[in-house]
């Protein structure tokens, strides 16, 4: 695929469990690179109690990546969001301000529990959107709930949300459960984003370029393009 975008990654470093220094940011947005990754949006975690990082230590690691792609002359745009993990504390935090959305738009990226019932994943939806954004729900083949049935994925649309699955649970890399669901989930047509998650060069590296070659043979480059460029950029409002 000529052009990739990627909107669900952990490659900035010391900031989240992602990247652990910054030689593993600049291994991961080189190989960005040479798979055609052409916009990355930085998604570090934000978890009260277990992922802390300030939105300031955020923006002083992207200087750092900025000053690496520019240096390498890598052709990439980089943006920058959060992976927001829905408890009472996101709940303040969509009442009283300091969110930072994918990119500068109107998408959150937002993670659920894994022990969170199908009812409570739709109300975190609801809120998040009456509070005024789109919900981007992130990876929602790796919840059990979810991963219940094609019909759970259809409620939070139903509730508003935009569908994101991981490069990594198609390629069968979380196992053969999670990777068939996936394909189902895309030939259905319920897949708004395919994204990398990437969290570091070797267990759970970038791997679009490998992941667009294998949408594109199973369902045509039409849908390659949508779930890895234009809805993704349309998410950014880019
Ligand atoms: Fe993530």
């Amino acid at each position: 695929m000529k052009s990739i975008a990627d909107i669900h990654c952990h490659l900035l470093a010391y900031v989240d469990d992602g990247a652990e220094h910054t030689a593993e940011m600049e291994e991961m947005l080189t190989s960005q690179a040479e798979q055609n990754v052409e916009v990355i949006c930085f998604t570090p975690h934000l978890r009260t109690k277990m992922f802390t990082s300030s939105d300031d230590d955020i923006y002083r690691r992207f200087v750092q990546a900025e000053e690496f792609v520019r240096r390498n002359q890598l052709p990439i745009r980089l943006y920058v969001g959060r992976e927001y993990y829905c408890d009472e504390s996101f709940l303040k935090r969509l009442e009283f301000g300091g969110i930072l959305t994918l990119g500068g738009g109107d998408a959150l990226l937002i993670e659920f529990s894994s022990r969170y019932d199908t009812d409570t994943i739709c109300e975190y939806i609801r809120r998040t959107e009456q509070a005024g954004y789109l919900p981007l729900a992130a990876h929602v083949e790796r919840y059990p709930a979810i991963g219940a049935g094609v019909d759970q994925v259809k409620r939070l649309i139903d509730a508003g949300a935009r569908i994101q699955i991981n490069a990594g649970s198609l390629l069968g890399r979380e196992g053969l459960r999670q990777k068939l669901f996936c394909w189902k989930l895309l030939k259905l047509g319920l897949v708004d984003v395919v994204a990398s998650d990437a969290h570091d060069p070797k267990y759970r590296p970038p791997i679009l370029g490998e992941c667009a070659r294998k949408i594109e043979t199973k369902m045509g480059q039409a849908c390659a393009q949508k779930v890895l460029w234009d809805n993704p950029l349309q998410i950014l409002s880019l």
